[in-house]
């Protein structure tokens, strides 16, 4: 049996992490994967998170299933952080699942169902992951332009245009906020604008919204997914808990869906529930329980709010102390664009050689294409950073 197969190749963020953690160096610096680290360089259980843990451990009485769709309060409160508390959910179905991955590849199946000749249009470039679970679902692929590594910016025309090359009926991924790789958001008013294009081209939009929370604040980083909501009859949205609740290995995410109407989202939803229950059957319940006692609670809520708060401006002081360091040691604007990016990532624009020696040379740390985490830089290391990244280029 298995000698028909060969290696997978290693996951391009993930083996990061292994060599991160094999290497001996006590000043190696880890900013490959996106986890959120506090300036002791934790990712620490957030104040509420904690809090509604021990609260569950007292009041759960059985480990019973909850249900093919998890727990439904759960699931109300995801449509309400996304599409904002008093948002009409008449034509919304949600659905609990194992993470952000877990509802990708849920809405893949469930798109492959509903319309298996589409192409599905992704970012150039986007998350690693993105292009796999496509692919596993059957999928053609395609990309738009995204991301200008010269300026650090959208290259937004070029974008409308790509977009304008898809064929009716084609699926377009969207990050809703916090680009990743890049940290490179569109403005509403260019979020308005591809609204427009893809409502004109008939595209379906498909919104992955694991980092609301941390770009701009929980309301403005689903703008996004709010104005397409306003304009377009149906989109489908894969969130995530993992970064905004740092319930990361406690796997929790939703799939949301907005049908043109009732019955059918509620058709739409019954069929993303039928891919689940042959992906997995059931959804694990520890960290939905938990965001779901927070968000019911006005007490965990706030407490989770204000730390999630202070988790996001953490990570602007960051981009902007390591901007400046960027601009001391280059002598140059360069890399300003780490200060205007929004999210976890930015991508410093170094080939996969520079990457290495920073990794060989200065235990550095980062993914292959130059992604770093903003949240695993240390501000008391920021210049010395700064001067490893100018010595390799
Ligand atoms: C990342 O992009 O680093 C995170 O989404 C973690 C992952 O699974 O890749």
């Amino acid at each position: 049996m298995f000698e028909t197969l060969t290696a997978a190749p290693p996951d391009k963020i993930l083996s990061i992490s292994l060599l991160y953690k094999n290497d001996p160096r006590p000043e190696k610096i880890d900013l490959g994967v996106g986890v959120y680290k506090d300036a002791q360089g934790t990712t620490a259980i957030m104040r509420a998170v904690r809090d509604a843990e021990k609260r569950l451990f007292e009041a759960q009485t059985t480990k019973t299933y909850v249900g093919i769709a998890g727990d439904e309060k759960f699931n109300k409160g995801m449509l309400k952080l996304v599409f904002g508390e008093t948002a009409d959910l008449s034509r919304m179905f949600a659905c609990q699942t194992a993470g952000g991955s877990g509802a990708l590849r849920t809405i893949a199946d469930l798109l492959m169902k509903a319309r298996p000749d589409a192409t599905v249009w992704l970012s150039d470039p986007t998350w690693v992951n993105h292009l796999p679970i496509l692919k596993a679902a059957g999928f053609k692929t395609a990309s738009y332009p995204y991301f200008d590594p010269g300026t650090g910016t959208v290259k937004f025309d070029a974008m409308l245009e790509g977009l304008r090359q898809a064929n009716r009926g084609d699926v377009v991924l969207l990050h809703g906020c916090c680009h990743n790789p890049t940290g490179a958001d569109l403005t509403m008013e260019q979020w308005s604008a591809v609204a427009e294009v893809m409502i004109e081209r008939d595209l379906f939009p498909f919104f992955d919204l694991a980092y609301q929370g941390f770009g701009n604040g929980l309301d403005e980083d689903a703008a996004s997914v709010r104005l397409f909501a306003g304009k377009v009859p149906e989109l489908v949205v894969a969130t995530s808990c993992s970064k905004n609740f740092s319930v990361y290995r406690d796997r929790v995410g939703a799939v949301i869906l907005m049908g043109k109407d009732a019955e059918a989202a509620r058709i739409a939803g019954s069929q993303a529930l039928a891919t689940t229950r042959v992906l997995y059957s059931m959804p694990p319940d520890h960290a939905a329980a938990i965001v779901r006692m927070i968000l019911e609670d006005d007490a965990l809520r706030a407490d989770w709010k204000s730390e999630l708060e202070t988790m996001r401006l953490r990570m602007l002081n960051l981009r902007s102390g390591f901007a400046d360091a960027l601009r001391r040691q280059s002598n140059s604007a360069r890399f300003d664009f780490v200060a205007q990016h929004r999210g976890m990532f930015s991508r410093l624009g170094l080939t996969e050689e520079q990457v290495e020696r920073l990794r060989n040379d200065f235990a550095v740390y980062m993914v292959g294409d130059s992604r770093f985490n903003v949240a695993g830089l240390k501000e008391d290391r920021l210049d010395d950073l700064a001067k490893a990244v100018v010595a390799v280029l």
